[in-house]
């Protein structure tokens, strides 16, 4: 099967039912993509799919056949992408594990909520950070809006 992968063409002839988090990580070599819970918890594993932020772990890759997946590695050239400088410039990450998808649920958050509420960013990113980064999330999103 084949799938788009960050713009280009990706072809996958192992197991459909394989979660789609491996395939990225371990096929396609894209460490960005973290492993946390792997029950679609804890949103470490966050891509887009079609632009829609999901959760990687718990989705067979046969059901991204023909489709458009964008990881962390994807998103922007150069870390350019306004969440991933505003991640830089409020210095959020503590460890950074959950951080990637974090950027992610955010991103896609953006797309359909240019300025969000407090309570749109509760509701639209349910990604769980063990070093409780949260407040400094919400101010990164808050300065990425106002880009
Ligand atoms: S690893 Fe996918 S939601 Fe936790
Ligand atoms: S920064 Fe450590 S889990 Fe979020």
């Amino acid at each position: 099967m084949q799938f788009t992968l960050n713009g280009q063409p990706f072809d996958f002839d192992g197991d459909p039912d394989t979660p789609l988090l491996w395939v990225i990580r371990e096929t396609a070599g894209l460490g960005g993509t973290k492993y946390g819970c792997g029950i679609g918890a804890c949103g470490a594993c966050t891509v887009h799919l079609e632009g829609e932020a999901t959760r990687s772990c718990v989705l067979p890759v046969s059901a991204v056949a023909g489709r458009n997946i964008t990881t962390i590695e994807g998103l922007s050239p150069n870390t350019a992408h306004p969440v991933q400088q505003a991640w830089i410039a409020k210095d959020v990450p503590q460890c950074g594990y959950c951080q990637s998808g974090m950027v992610m649920a955010v991103a896609a958050l953006l797309k359909q909520h240019p300025h969000p509420t407090d309570a749109q960013i509760d509701q639209g990113v349910t990604n769980l950070c063990r070093c409780a980064t949260y407040h400094r999330i919400r101010e990164a999103v808050h300065a990425a809006a106002d880009h």
